[in-house]
């Protein structure tokens, strides 16, 4: 007897090599708890519904009970024969039941069940993703926190700019971070409908209830539209979109992470057990975790735009088109599970050599606006302020030397406006501190910033 699902009015089986185009399962089985969890509520819904006696749905609860065991431990596995998940899981509840097995795909269809199978997968591994962006976020507040005081050269361009905190640094990360956090879960309040009883497109006709199928799976409700609950996917291109962002975001601090492990740089050493090394040269000490990490953001990107073509232009209602609709989030999901516990511990194992960004700190000029500022407090027009402080650049670089080391006369001969007294801005710290308007750099703001990016990671 074939396990297909369907079969009826068709004079033989599919030929080989449609069925090897149309088998699922070895990467739906992922369903599997969840197409259990669903067929439990359904068979309640059913005897609810007077389609099912207590003897019968015990029996079926106990079944299924003893379906999901086997699957947990491998006892039960699909086999090439099945097409899908749900192909292997009615076999294995007719193995367990006989034809009582048989009354429970009344009034579901594989199309809503696998659309709030698919809801369901995707939401708790959402949740995985965004309590490990949580742990990322808070290892980058632990380290802002040990290294409060520590200036580097802030940069744009990749050019020295003007000096910041490394706590301010790491916590701009952190603010992407929550921004993904607070993606996810809006994310999540647009998917917590069920599609469960929208049958193949029209809705069930066998006074099934899905607000209560909805309730028994998590979700906030059953959707408002049966061909919207089968046909839409947007749940799941949202999710590839937010977790391609949180890639594109994680892919920055890699970046940086590659660059200041560099021996120009040097801002940074990483743990050994957070990094590799070379098959031929000895001395190599390589960031695999960052580049990973960066490289894999392709992948996220690459399903995100996969996913999107997929579903550009599908009629409604369900197509079978929409069994691509899979492969991409899984992949989406288990890379960014795979790759944040690495780099989590890349970045809570991370040394800074904060003695090498404090005294790059003030190099390339980054007092410069400090001085055209200092002029402006002196009632100088920016405009001319600018030119100024430009001059003290030009004339620093042609002797080769720093802002701080032209004296009293240097400044004079620049400008008139230039007394000793703009010294007292040529100080890294100085600079840091006096950017002290919110979401500034200087040491109390930063404070006050990490105190709200702690609770709000707490939060997530
Ligand atoms: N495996 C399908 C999917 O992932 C669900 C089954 C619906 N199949 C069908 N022939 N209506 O979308």
């Amino acid at each position: 007897q074939p396990t297909r699902l369907w079969g009826g009015r068709f004079a033989g089986g599919p030929a080989d090599a449609l069925a090897k185009l149309s088998v699922s399962v070895q990467f739906d089985w992922r369903l599997a708890p969840y197409d259990i969890a669903g067929s439990r509520a359904h068979a309640k819904v059913l005897s609810r519904a007077g389609l099912l006696t207590n003897d019968e749905l015990g029996s079926m609860l106990a079944a299924l009970d003893d379906l999901e065991a086997a699957c947990a431990s491998g006892e039960f596995k699909p086999t090439i024969d099945d097409e899908d998940v749900h192909t292997a899981l009615e076999r294995g509840l007719i193995e367990r039941l006989g034809t009582l097995g048989g009354k429970l795909r009344a009034g579901r269809s594989r199309n809503d069940q696998i659309a709030t199978q698919f809801r369901m997968y995707c939401r708790d591994h959402a949740r995985i993703v965004g309590r490990l962006f949580a742990e990322l976020s808070e290892a980058l507040c632990d380290q802002a926190e040990l290294h409060m005081g520590v200036a580097l050269p802030g940069r744009t361009h990749l050019q020295h700019a003007q000096p910041v905190l490394l706590s301010h640094h790491l916590l701009a990360h952190v603010q992407a971070f929550s921004r993904d956090a607070s993606r996810l879960r809006d994310w999540d309040g647009r998917t917590a409908y069920s599609p469960y009883g929208s049958g193949a497109l029209a809705g069930s006709s066998l006074g099934l209830d899905p607000a209560f199928v909805a309730a028994e799976l998590g979700f906030d409700g059953p959707v408002a539209n049966s061909i919207d609950g089968t046909a839409s996917r947007d749940f799941a291109a949202e999710l590839a979109f937010v977790l391609a962002m949180a890639g594109v975001n994680l892919s920055r601090i890699a970046e940086e992470i590659v660059l200041w492990t560099t021996a120009e740089f040097f801002y940074a050493v990483l743990d050994d057990a957070y990094a590799t090394g070379s098959s031929i040269m000895p001395q190599k000490k390589n960031p695999d975790i960052a580049e990973l990490a960066r490289g894999k953001t392709g992948r996220l990107v690459g399903n995100l735009s996969g996913l999107l073509t997929t579903l550009k232009g599908l009629p409604l209602a369900y197509n079978r088109d929409l069994q691509e609709d899979k492969e991409p989030v899984f992949d989406s999901l288990e890379t960014l599970e795979t790759v944040l516990p690495a780099f989590i511990g890349m970045m809570s194992t991370i040394r800074f050599n904060t003695e090498r960004m404090a005294e790059t700190a003030p190099l390339g000029f980054t007092l410069a606006t400090d001085i055209a500022e200092w002029l402006v407090r002196q009632g100088v027009p920016f405009r001319e302020a600018h030119e100024v402080a430009g001059a003290c650049v030009q004339a620093c670089e042609t002797r080769d030397i720093g802002l701080s080391d032209l004296t009293d006369a240097d400044l004079a001969a620049i400008s008139a406006h230039l007394t000793p007294a703009v010294r007292a801005v040529l100080s890294v710290s100085g600079s840091i501190a006096s950017r002290n308007a919110v979401g500034g750099t200087a040491p109390d703001r930063v404070r006050e910033q990490l105190a709200d990016a702690r609770k709000d990671v707490a939060l997530q």
